[in-house]
């Protein structure tokens, strides 16, 4: 079938299930699906990571029908965040996967000053965690013993467009150079010659030199965690698209390159590209997260590369859409088999940030997407 015959088909499934499921879930912020039902972040912890998905899932589905319960709920969200932004131990690098599809969203779609501070906020926050002896945006926080004080994660990459969207918003070029700074560190410290990435690598906080690297949420040091490979594969294309540094293309290219060799036959994405070969565990965020990033690196290469780039977007989608998509109308999520990390946490359960990229992929397929990074 015709790619875009086959994207407004999944798009209309998509709308149709997203409307009744936020109308039962208007009171929460969800994060997974216990038998089915949403749970509720708002009450488990406000300062959780995810805790802007929901509501960005909410502007791209009002970006695309104008039905205002989406932006009430969108509103609702953002609003609740403020806790979370006057929380100072609940504040990490994550204020981009936060304040982005929330504040920044709503900024977008409808000029609100107070989204706009609210973003403004975030971003300085996120700003004064970057490190100069390493040149470095400390990622976690700890219990105050110092002992996290050096660690960044490939994840941030993801939260750097905050501090883009921070400097085009003020033409304050600090903005800029912190992004770029780390953009750099994670370009020398995470990405290997072939392509995949480290998910953390300390530092020592003080004299800036590096230390170590860990398996982080993969399988173990020297391993390749999916959803790490996407936030960088998508994150290094989000800075290039700010900054238009043509070495931000080409990192993003080693690690899509990568990514696409290691694809198995059937299109789902294990936890790690080098996990045992008797471990099946998925991530269906990863392939998601993936498909994103490729979308947008087919629109940066010249035209005889873009099939390889898209071609691979759609195969990640269409069997995440064949195989993994829950449309029963009855159940709040729609994909499965995300899972959070390899070891000590839940596998292949419903992560909402994997419906939210499910859906920002198909959105850009579609054209109605709201860009969000
Ligand atoms: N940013 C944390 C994760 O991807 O699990």
């Amino acid at each position: 079938m015709d790619r875009q015959v086959w994207a407004n088909e999944v798009s209309e499934k998509i709308k149709k299930k997203v409307r009744i499921v936020a109308q039962r879930s208007r009171d929460k912020i969800p994060y997974t699906t216990v038998d089915g039902v949403f749970d509720d972040w708002r009450k488990k912890d406000i300062c959780w990571w995810t805790n802007g998905f929901w509501g960005g899932m909410m502007w791209q589905l009002y970006h695309s029908t104008k039905d205002p319960l989406y932006r009430q709920i969108a509103e609702d969200n953002e609003a609740w965040l403020d806790e979370n932004l006057m929380t100072a131990r609940g504040m990490d690098h994550d204020s981009g996967f936060k304040w982005m599809p929330t504040a920044v969203a709503d900024y977008r779609m409808t000029g609100s000053e107070a989204s706009k501070n609210r973003a403004l906020l975030a971003a300085g926050d996120l700003a004064g965690r970057f490190n100069p002896a390493g040149r470095f945006i400390r990622a976690w926080n700890d219990g105050g013993d110092g002992g996290k004080a050096g660690w960044a994660i490939i994840d941030c990459m993801m939260n750097l467009p905050l501090l883009y969207w921070a400097w085009e918003e003020t033409n304050d070029p600090r903005f800029y150079h912190i992004a770029t700074m780390h953009a750099d560190t994670a370009e020398t410290y995470f990405l290997r010659p072939d392509g995949s990435v480290n998910h953390i690598v300390e530092f020592n906080p003080l004299t800036g030199e590096y230390v170590q690297s860990f398996g982080g949420q993969g399988y173990g040091t020297g391993s390749s965690w999916t959803r790490g490979q996407a936030w960088a594969l998508y994150g290094f294309t989000l800075s290039y698209l700010h900054t238009k540094e043509r070495r931000y293309l080409e990192d993003a290219l080693r690690v899509a390159h990568y990514f696409i060799a290691n694809i198995p036959e059937s299109g789902l994405i294990p936890v790690d590209f080098r996990q045992p070969a008797d471990c099946a565990w998925e991530d269906s965020t990863a392939a998601a997260i993936a498909a994103c990033g490729l979308l947008e690196i087919e629109k940066c290469v010249p035209e005889n590369e873009k099939r390889l780039f898209g071609g691979a977007a759609l195969r990640l989608l269409r069997a995440l859409e064949e195989k993994r998509c829950n449309w029963d109308e009855n159940c709040d999520n729609i994909l499965e088999k995300c899972t959070a990390a390899y070891h000590h946490k839940e596998h292949e359960f419903s992560i909402i940030y994997g419906d939210y990229y499910f859906i920002e992929a198909i959105w850009k397929l579609t054209g109605q997407e709201l860009f969000l990074w």
